[in-house]
């Protein structure tokens, strides 16, 4: 049995998909692939810290969830460390960064990345600000000390886009990509279209746990145009800078746009695209009219959606969640399989 150590950053929602599933699976995943992931340790800027070196019940780190005092409420595993304590402190063998995203300079996550793995210490991210404006020096140092960095839940959470471009889209060619990338601003058009105000549409979504703790990031745009720079870099190897995406939101839209592209057959959508021509490539994000038998125009509600257009094979479109707890917690699980080189069979 592979025994794998994870020290945590963060103690939020994503944290807590990522222990519900190995609550409920991590013994399948010993019996199965012959690994178990142990927690030995968490910290959390407001949440306090814990560590156990033989692993931190996950039924315990549940039970903190819901308590008041969080992880302080561990008496028997209640450590002071913060996060870069943990980081150069904890036995670990993999890092993994779920704390708040920050666009404008991708701190503090993009320290204590590097302090990981400068300490050869394997990262998994969820955490959008590091990788759009850091990624290559974390990239470098991840090669230089013989790591690797996985990155999948940063763009559509766990369902799978990021490695299938990496990893079986690229002979086939891909030209372009055109995105729903934020589940935010798609519930909000897909409630207007419903006759929903937009002021009552964000305030559902605010309710639902999808829209980020200063919802400007979603329906200006700059969290899709983060994903954009991921996309860029991870997908087509032809990285564009975040501040040089050409980028506008969907609050400039009104209810009588919306109602009146219905009428023609049409929906709104804030689509984010990158496009190759030549060496070149443009990347922006903004609404966009699309004719219903657009693959992306029936995509509803939170739901994320991507388009690889491709030389070989034609259109290949991804479907599926954009964000959620359990959803992204899955985004770590798949990274953390392929950082073990996990497989069936
Ligand atoms: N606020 C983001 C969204 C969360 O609505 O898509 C996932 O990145």
């Amino acid at each position: 049995m592979q025994e794998v150590r994870l020290a945590l950053i963060g103690f939020g929602n994503v944290a807590q998909g990522l222990v519900q599933i190995l609550h409920q699976r991590g013994e399948q995943f010993a019996r199965q692939y012959g690994i178990e992931f142990l927690i030995t340790a968490i910290t959390d800027r407001n949440r306090g810290s814990a560590f156990d070196p033989n692993g931190i019940p996950t039924a315990s780190l549940l039970e903190a969830f819901q308590h008041p005092g969080g992880l302080r409420s561990l008496s028997n595993q209640a450590a002071e460390w913060d996060a870069l304590e943990m980081i150069q402190h904890s036995p670990s063998d993999v890092v993994v960064e779920m704390s708040y995203t920050n666009l404008q300079d991708g701190e503090p996550a993009t320290t204590y990345i590097a302090e990981a793995l400068s300490r050869k210490k394997h990262v998994v991210t969820t955490n959008k600000g590091p990788i759009a404006l850091r990624y290559e020096e974390l990239a470098s140092l991840a090669k230089m000390h013989g790591v690797q960095i996985g990155v999948e839940g940063t763009v559509m959470s766990g369902t799978p886009t990021l490695r299938v471009a990496r990893e079986m889209l690229d002979g086939a060619g891909i030209r372009s990509i055109q995105g729903i990338l934020n589940g935010t601003t798609n519930f909000i058009l897909t409630q207007m279209e419903c006759g929903k105000s937009y002021e009552e549409a964000l305030a559902e979504a605010q309710r639902q746990g999808y829209a980020e703790a200063d919802p400007t990031g979603d329906v200006e745009g700059y969290d899709a145009a983060a994903k954009v720079a991921i996309l860029s870099r991870l997908a087509l190897n032809a990285p564009v800078p975040y501040a040089n995406i050409e980028r506008r939101g969907i609050s400039g839209l009104t209810a009588e746009d919306i109602s009146s592209a219905r009428a023609k057959g049409m929906r709104w959508k804030l689509i984010g695209s990158l496009e190759k021509k030549g060496d070149e490539v443009t990347a922006t994000v903004r609404p966009e009219l699309l004719p219903d038998e657009h693959p992306l125009a029936s995509v509803s509600g939170a739901t994320n959606a991507i388009l690889y257009r491709t030389d070989l094979l034609g259109d290949v479109v991804i479907i599926g969640p954009g964000a959620g707890r359990e959803q992204t917690g899955y985004a770590i699980i798949q990274d953390l399989f392929a950082i073990y080189n996990v497989r069936k069979g």
